[in-house]
């Protein structure tokens, strides 16, 4: 797989977590070019806020590794809009959207998710996807989903990271050149989270409110009972019924 943008692709069968090998390797200063790290299975793979990412054999778990750089905060929502589109490309037959600021759903449940990271040594994003995994365990079920169980067929994991990675080198230009505002319209467009009414949460504070867009900066806009406001980051949202 030759990649440009990512000259080192390096595979392992089963490690810890991808994002925590590529932090170790960023404090490598031998490393210099961009890297990408990708697991047959994680151990401990890492979710927002400290949660568990689930990571049997099947699903996609790589991490785009940037020594030295550091990008504005939508660069996770970026990467979100790349693998939407690929992931719609794909798979026709699936509505996928987009959740605010982290996730790929299908069907309502969640199918994807990006973690962000950067230090003095760069930035690293990591993303899970649940391919060819047949069975969600009981306590995810509710809120999950793969897209074996949504379409009934597995996919090569190789290819689907090679159209990732391409697709990312390819709009990433554009992301560094024109900023978050270029691909704004196309969030928007998959919004998860468009028009519903949600209960944010961060830190002691929730605001409810109804999801008007998310910004060219990447913040949240929320019609709230006092007015319009902008949240940068939320620990949690959930859509009220
Ligand atoms: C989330 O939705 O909370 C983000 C999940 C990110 C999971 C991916 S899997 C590959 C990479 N390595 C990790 O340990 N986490 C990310």
């Amino acid at each position: 797989m030759k990649i440009e943008l990512f000259p080192v692709i390096k595979f392992y069968k089963k490690i810890e977590s991808t994002n925590a090998l590529a932090h170790q390797y960023l404090e490598d200063t031998t490393f210099q070019s961009n890297f990408v790290i990708c697991a047959g299975e994680q151990t401990n793979g890492k979710g927002r806020l400290e949660r568990n990412w689930y990571s049997p054999v099947g699903g996609l778990y790589f991490t785009l590794s940037f020594p030295d750089q550091i990008f504005p905060p939508p660069i996770t929502l970026f990467t979100g809009v790349v693998i939407h589109k690929v992931l719609s490309s794909i798979f026709q037959e699936l509505t996928f959207s987009i959740k605010w600021p982290n996730d790929i759903f299908s069907n309502g449940k969640k199918l994807g998710g990006i973690l962000t990271s950067s230090n003095k040594n760069g930035t690293v994003i990591g993303i899970g996807i649940d391919c060819n995994i047949e069975k969600i365990p009981d306590h995810l079920k509710e809120i999950a989903t793969s897209l074996l169980i949504e379409t009934g067929q597995k996919i090569s994991l190789k290819k689907l990271l090679k159209i990732i990675l391409k697709s990312f080198e390819r709009d990433f230009y554009l992301f560094n050149e024109k900023g978050f505002s270029h691909f704004v319209e196309y969030f928007n467009n998959h919004h998860y989270l468009a028009y519903k009414r949600v209960l944010v949460y961060s830190g002691e504070n929730q605001i409810e409110g109804i999801v008007k867009a998310v910004t060219e900066d990447g913040a949240l806009k929320l019609e709230t009972a006092t007015g319009l406001q902008n949240i940068l980051s939320a620990d949690k949202i959930d859509i009220v019924e």
